[in-house]
């Protein structure tokens, strides 16, 4: 045999053995770099030929061309049988499927967002559109035309973050009612969610960002009737009928006559007169509501003569107190989940 055969052939029988000991491709891809790489063992072998009397290279030539193309074949049909028995582990491992799962971690609505969803599907089935309007409003819309005017003392109580001499975070969602009417003719109805500000300082029922529903109604005929029928059906719908609901005389300057809605203390359900909720009253306050006061009416072009309209503005986390029994407010924001999963 020549040295050429002697040592093609060493290089094949380690080669053999290197790929039988080959545990997954990877281990093979090394022997493959070692025996058939660039600088592998058979390159080396390959070198030698140039040493070689003329005549004798081509045969030398073929003679390693051969063994390297049955090395090529056992490295592919190793790979084939490695590929197949990681395939045969797959489908013999076994699944059980009644094990439990981990269930994944999913948002959710927030408890204010469901709130709003609920009282806007209560008033949309009674034939209201939802608007949303601009948290930032000039003072026209959140005053003036509310018939607030300037120096009123009604102002104190909303004159809270102006971003410029004449425009402010709106602290109440009422802007919408003139909007809402100086681009439509009557009849409208319409509530409008959203954000809110006010420079309130913040305890168990007060935050200073919170959210309002404001509603509108304006047509022919319009009495207070209708408007303490729509609320309390409001509140039927998102408290029960246990809960109480009473209209309470007051005052706005943008509606007349003008009514506070309270419902039950949720905390202490009128049972305590240390309540930090109700300051012992028994009674939350919902929100303002009223007639729509002819001069609002007049400085949207509408008829007072002819048009009546009623008018709400309810806190929605005061909503929310009630209708989940909450004692405090700030639990709303606080982001603590183990709270907000209750309320599912
Ligand atoms: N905008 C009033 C507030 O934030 C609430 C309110 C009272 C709204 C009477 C109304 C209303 O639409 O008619 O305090």
């Amino acid at each position: 045999m020549s040295e050429l055969a002697a040592k093609l052939e060493d290089l094949h029988t380690r080669f053999a053995a290197a790929v039988a000991a080959a545990a997954d491709e990877r281990a093979l891809e090394t022997v493959r770099i070692e025996f058939l790489g660039r600088s592998g063992e058979v390159t080396l072998v390959r070198r030698a030929i140039g040493s070689l009397e003329p005549a004798q290279r081509p045969a030398a030539g073929k003679t390693i061309n051969e063994a390297v193309e049955a090395m090529e074949a056992e490295l592919a049909r190793a790979k084939s049988h490695l590929e197949e028995r990681v395939f045969d582990q797959a489908l013999a491992t076994k699944i059980d499927v009644t094990f439990p799962s981990i269930a994944p971690l999913t948002g959710t609505v927030n408890p204010i967002r469901r709130i709003t969803e609920a009282t806007c599907a209560y008033f949309r089935r009674h034939g209201f559109a939802v608007v949303i309007g601009n948290e930032v409003e000039p003072d026209y819309y959140n005053f003036d035309a509310l018939n607030i005017p300037r120096d009123h003392p009604a102002r104190e109580g909303f004159d809270s973050f102006f971003l410029t001499d004449t425009l402010l975070l709106r602290p109440h969602t009422s802007p919408m009612q003139i909007r809402t009417m100086q681009q439509y003719r009557p009849p409208v109805a319409i509530v409008a969610p959203g954000k809110c500000f006010r420079r309130d300082a913040v305890d168990a029922r007060h935050l200073f960002q919170f959210h309002q529903i404001e509603g509108l109604l304006v047509a022919e005929n319009i009495h207070f009737g209708h408007l303490k029928g729509m609320l309390t059906g409001m509140c039927r719908e998102l408290f029960g009928p246990d809960q109480s609901v009473r209209f309470r005389p007051s005052f706005f300057p943008f509606t007349e006559p003008s009514a506070e809605v309270d419902t039950t203390c949720p905390k202490c359900k009128g049972a305590s007169p240390t309540c930090n909720m109700c300051g012992g009253s028994g009674w939350i306050e919902l929100g303002g509501s009223g007639m729509v006061h002819p001069n609002v009416l007049k400085e949207v072009g509408y008829d007072p003569d002819v048009y009546s309209g009623w008018a709400f503005g309810f806190g929605v986390e005061r909503l929310g107190l009630t209708a989940y029994e909450i004692d405090d407010i700030r639990r709303f924001i606080n982001s603590d989940l183990d709270f907000l999963k209750q309320l599912q």
